[in-house]
């Protein structure tokens, strides 16, 4: 049954006219209410105050939780059910950062247990390159290492490693290493990747769960030229190293076996950050031990999240609000705006765990859904998005957004006669926007202040503006592991509600489908017979003409 046809959901969609009727300027004025919208969890403090609700929307959307068998779906996720049914697969990144005492068995196998015997093939490893006994070719040390990998091979790997560039433990522990990350089948890309870098001294780990895809396999072929060019075909066996669920196509790549390290078929690419997709690269740049810590704040958020009632846990409550703001109030982006710059990479990640995830358009038995699935995510770290789209968010469309802060900076700055330091000044801004954006300037304050009368359309924000705050520490391995988790979990959250199949991704083969039969086409025109143009609309046709004119 859709989840749209249910109590559950008429009550909300009817309890929408209503709120349509309050303001933020007044509801924020309810201190009773502020403190009903809000929730905590290990250092994590979300402020859901500034949404458009009052405790009865809360109550209604847990009511809306239950019609859905929210918690019965969490538990069969973590259970290692098959829940991924067009793929008949289980979904389980839960158990990639399960403490080795946990047991989920599938199929008579403890898979905690497979995870935690490859985290130590992968501490042996980066062990041995970043101490120098692992060598290269020439007898050097392998200081710098280049990741190819493409969607949930990159983005989230790339996201962790931002975040960790400017933590004082983990740039302690990288001093002397680089790490670099090859996505884009773009030749530009190579390029950038490899500037400064020499073979003798360079790893590159082949990162593919499928060891299929074209971008990487096409990456990977260009890097082992660019070893074997210089170092010779010995090069392959101490210069690359791969991570992937396809063994058999690993070691016919010429990659020994030995060398690669695995995961499943329940980890699903978008989720894999903390399989050895995140953890290889990741360890070999900033130490195991860093990666743990990662890898405990996202066991920290998994817990809760199976052991925290409804209406206090953290990313079931970021889910609902999801849920709320896009289904009832019509409002189908949301901002990520980390005021943070470490957190540069988190909106590029979450844009393919939630877009990739909730963008669907029938139900899990195939059924077209009656209303719209899945967000458009977009951000930017504050301040620089104030200085480019908050424009339209404050007078344009509503965006739901999602502030994140820190109370302490990365790296502190006080600058002499200054009134504040520098991180305090970020801050200010942070805790300025959500209420700007909330609460609004009326005509009438801008008549006391004298505003002509003609600027005052221009100058006048409705506010009623609904944004979600999240405060935590500090920005270190641990609390990114935290903000990884909630993500994950609030984007699995509204799937859930909205009884669609979060973990396959269907919608990204056509494409790849037509691009081989370009490539095809690209090769044969190009190739002696020079091949006529067939099998392609006249628009195609006539670009394809000209591309190859
Ligand atoms: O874009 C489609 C996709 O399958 C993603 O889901 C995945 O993260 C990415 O391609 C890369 O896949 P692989 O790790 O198999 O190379």
């Amino acid at each position: 049954m859709s989840i749209a046809v249910t109590t559950a959901w008429n009550d909300l969609a009817i309890h929408a006219a209503t709120i349509k009727d309050t303001h933020l300027r007044d509801l924020l004025q309810d201190g009773k209410r502020c403190a009903a919208l809000t929730a905590e969890h290990d250092g994590v403090l979300l402020d859901f105050s500034r949404q458009n609700a009052t405790e009865g929307t809360l109550g209604l959307l847990l009511a809306l939780a239950k019609q859905a068998k929210l918690p019965e779906k969490l538990t069969a996720m973590a259970k290692g059910e098959k829940i991924n049914t067009t793929e008949n697969r289980s979904v389980l990144h839960i158990a990639l950062r399960a403490d080795a005492k946990t047991k989920i068995v599938i199929d008579g196998v403890d898979q905690v247990a497979e995870v935690h015997k490859v985290l130590k093939q992968i501490k042996g490893f980066s062990d041995k390159v970043r101490s120098g006994k692992w060598k290269g070719t020439t007898g050097k040390k392998l200081t710098d290492v280049v990741a190819i990998g493409i969607g949930g091979s990159y983005l989230g790997p790339e996201f962790v490693y931002e975040a960790l560039k400017t933590d004082p433990v983990a740039a302690k522990a990288a001093k002397g290493r680089r790490l670099r990350f090859l996505a884009n089948v773009d030749p530009i890309d190579v390029t950038r990747a490899l500037d400064g870098l020499e073979p003798a001294t360079t790893l590159v780990v082949v990162i593919s769960k499928t060891f299929t895809t074209a971008e990487t396999m096409l990456n990977a072929k260009t890097l082992r030229a660019w070893l074997v060019k210089k170092l010779g075909a010995k090069a392959v066996a101490k210069h690359m190293v791969a991570v992937s669920t396809n063994l058999t196509d690993v070691a016919a790549f010429g990659i020994d076996p030995k060398n690669a390290f695995g995961f499943w078929d329940w980890v699903g690419g978008r989720y894999s950050v903390c399989s050895a997709v995140g953890v290889v690269p990741l360890a070999l740049q900033y130490g195991f031990a860093v990666v743990e810590k990662f890898l405990a704040g996202a066991r920290s958020i998994d817990q809760h999240l199976l052991k925290a009632p409804l209406e206090k846990n953290l990313p079931v409550l970021m889910g609902l609000f999801g849920v709320w703001n896009s289904s009832f109030l019509g409002h189908h982006t949301r901002a990520l705006l980390p005021y943070c710059q470490a957190l540069l990479k988190l909106a590029p990640h979450i844009q393919q765990v939630d877009m990739e995830s909730n963008g669907k358009r029938v139900a899990l038995d195939g059924q077209t859904l009656s209303f719209a699935a899945g967000e458009i995510d977009f951000g930017e770290p504050g301040t620089n998005g104030q200085h480019s789209f908050y424009q339209l968010v404050h007078q344009g469309r509503t965006v739901p957004a999602d502030f994140i802060g820190f109370k302490n900076s990365q790296q502190p700055v006080m600058i002499k006669g200054e009134a504040v330091a520098n991180h305090d000044e970020l801050m200010a801004n942070f805790f300025a926007q959500p209420d700007a954006l909330a609460v609004g300037k009326t005509a009438g304050q801008l008549r006391l202040e004298n505003v002509p009368e003609a600027l005052i359309p221009h100058k006048e924000f409705p506010g009623n503006r609904p944004s979600n705050v999240l405060l935590l520490e500090v920005l270190n391995a641990y609390t990114t592991g935290q903000l990884l988790a909630l993500y994950e979990h609030r984007t699995a959250v509204q799937g859930f509600i909205w009884g669609i199949n979060s973990f396959d991704q269907w919608g990204v083969e056509l494409g790849k489908v037509l691009a081989k039969q370009v490539r095809t086409q690209l090769a044969g025109s190009r190739g002696k017979g020079k091949a006529k143009i067939v099998g392609f609309n006249p628009a195609t046709t006539a670009l394809l003409k000209r591309y190859l004119g």
